[in-house]
């Protein structure tokens, strides 16, 4: 059983590590679009030649809500705003390209959402056909994308797979019934034993199902059951999500249902280490703080050679140093800085449409963010860093490791010379160890609540 005090004592308000800094302490004032668009070109130049660049496509629109959803997204049954989004995508592609010194060559794309199974598979086919007409793939790259089981059809796995996508990610969540009906989504098991078997008789090599444990009404049975339609099926990679609880958020519906009606700390927690239990014996690794895959995945070959990366979509097998973030809310990292596109469809249209690139705000990274920054990914991507070259290492380290004291002798760390390795017992804490080196964090605690709770 798991330790209850732990999660008392733990349970606080905390980063999910997408980013460092993460992004309420961007520092947005003396960001400009200039700035991020030095950034990338400077990035661009470094890298495009040897790794390639990644690009990451938001294709916001839903049909319905889904009233636990955290996701940037547009509620709408209007297919004809399809089109005109796709015009400006491929619009703020055309004028990232003209920015750039040289033919982009693409590593990895990805399409999330939203739903990106919303748009048809003709305009998918020409939105990817688009981007390709200024770009160049890298040899084997990955291309992947999100699906909703209700609206994929054969015909949009086959047009994306004839483009060279290879993995899909479909959003499950829970099979229960009464989960469903309180999270306003109804789908059926049957739907999605079809698409993920349609998805393997067309070719896709991985095929990820999305869950969430800790949504309202779910309980141990409703996840033990959730889990055995899971392993029928054997997905390639399982994304494992703690239920984000940010009501406060603007636009993310999550008023449907009381705070009564989700599991307590301790039990939310018990429904994630019974789903661990079960995947590992099922075989499936654990990789960083919530996912699972199959040991021939490459999300599990990535861990093994210590290439595993973390960014704004969670965990990734490889890393380019440029990321370019397309579309409504995208968000984009040049290793450098970061920057976040406009969050509504209208503006984010007039702007990109205009020629300009939609950022709204962003981040430059300094010395001190960049060494910080490698830490942040080390642990939540490995569970263990290292200070031992001066490179590594900050002024204020001696300070931000007194703060790991306590987790120590709860035995959730061990520091040994210059390493910090975060123990078996401890990985479910890891967000709490990366607070320890916040610096961003400590220097000026948020008055109000602006993260979910770190367990
Ligand atoms: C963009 S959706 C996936 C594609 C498609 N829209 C769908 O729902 O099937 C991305 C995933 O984020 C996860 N997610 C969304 N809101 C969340 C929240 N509040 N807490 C934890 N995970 C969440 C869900 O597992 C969801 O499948
Ligand atoms: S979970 Fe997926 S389908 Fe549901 S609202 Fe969020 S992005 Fe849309």
């Amino acid at each position: 059983m798991f330790d209850q005090t732990l999660i008392r004592k733990y349970n606080i308000p905390g980063p999910r590590y997408t980013s460092y800094p993460t992004v309420p302490y961007w520092e947005s004032d003396s960001f400009s679009r200039r700035k991020w668009l030095e950034s990338a070109k400077v990035s661009f130049k470094e890298s495009n030649e040897t790794e390639g660049i990644s690009l990451y496509i938001h294709l916001p629109f839903c049909e319905s809500l889904c009233t636990f959803c955290g996701c940037h997204k547009h509620i709408t049954k209007r297919h004809n705003l399809e089109s005109p989004y796709i015009k400006a995508v491929l619009k703020e592609w055309e004028t990232y390209c003209t920015l750039f010194d040289g033919r982009p060559r693409i590593k990895e794309l990805h399409l999330g959402g939203g739903t990106p199974t919303f748009f048809s598979s003709d305009n998918l086919k020409s939105l990817i056909e688009g981007i390709l007409e200024k770009a160049d793939l890298c040899p084997e790259p990955l291309l992947s994308f999100e699906a909703h089981p209700n609206n994929t059809t054969r015909e949009h796995l086959e047009v994306l797979f004839k483009l060279g996508f290879r993995r899909n990610s479909f959003g499950i969540q829970d099979y229960n019934p009464t989960v469903q009906k309180a999270i306003n989504r109804i789908q059926s098991f049957d739907l999605v034993k079809e698409v993920t078997a349609t998805s393997r008789d067309i070719g896709y090599t991985s095929v990820s199902h999305d869950l969430v444990f800790g949504l309202p009404f779910q309980t141990m049975e409703a996840i033990k059951d959730t889990i055995e339609k899971t392993a029928s099926i054997r997905p390639d990679r399982i994304a494992f999500y703690s239920y984000a609880h940010v009501p406060w958020i603007k636009g993310t519906g999550q008023r449907g249902y009381n705070d009564n009606d989700l599991p307590s700390n301790e039990d939310k927690r018990a429904l994630y280490e019974f789903g661990k239990e079960q995947f590992l014996a099922l075989g499936y690794k654990e990789i960083g703080m919530d996912h699972f895959a199959l040991p021939s995945d490459e999300l599990s070959t990535s861990m093994f050679n210590r290439e595993l990366h973390r960014n704004f979509m969670g965990y990734t097998s490889s890393k380019t140093k440029l990321l370019i973030g397309l579309g409504m809310s995208a968000i984009s990292d040049s290793w450098l800085g970061f920057s976040q596109n406009v969050k509504t469809v209208a503006e984010y249209e007039r702007i990109a449409m205009s020629g300009e690139i939609p950022v709204f705000r962003g981040h430059l990274l300094n010395d001190e963010d960049l060494i910080i920054r490698q830490h942040v990914l080390n642990l939540m991507c490995q569970f263990e860093t290292d200070f031992t070259s001066s490179k590594e290492q900050f002024p204020e380290l001696e300070d931000c490791m007194s703060k790991l004291d306590e987790m120590e002798s709860d035995g959730l760390i061990t520091r040994t010379g210059d390493q910090l390795k975060v123990l078996e017992k401890g990985r479910p804490f890891v967000r709490n160890v990366c607070m320890a080196l916040d610096l961003r964090l400590h220097r000026k605690a948020p008055k109000t609540q602006v993260f979910s709770m770190t367990i």
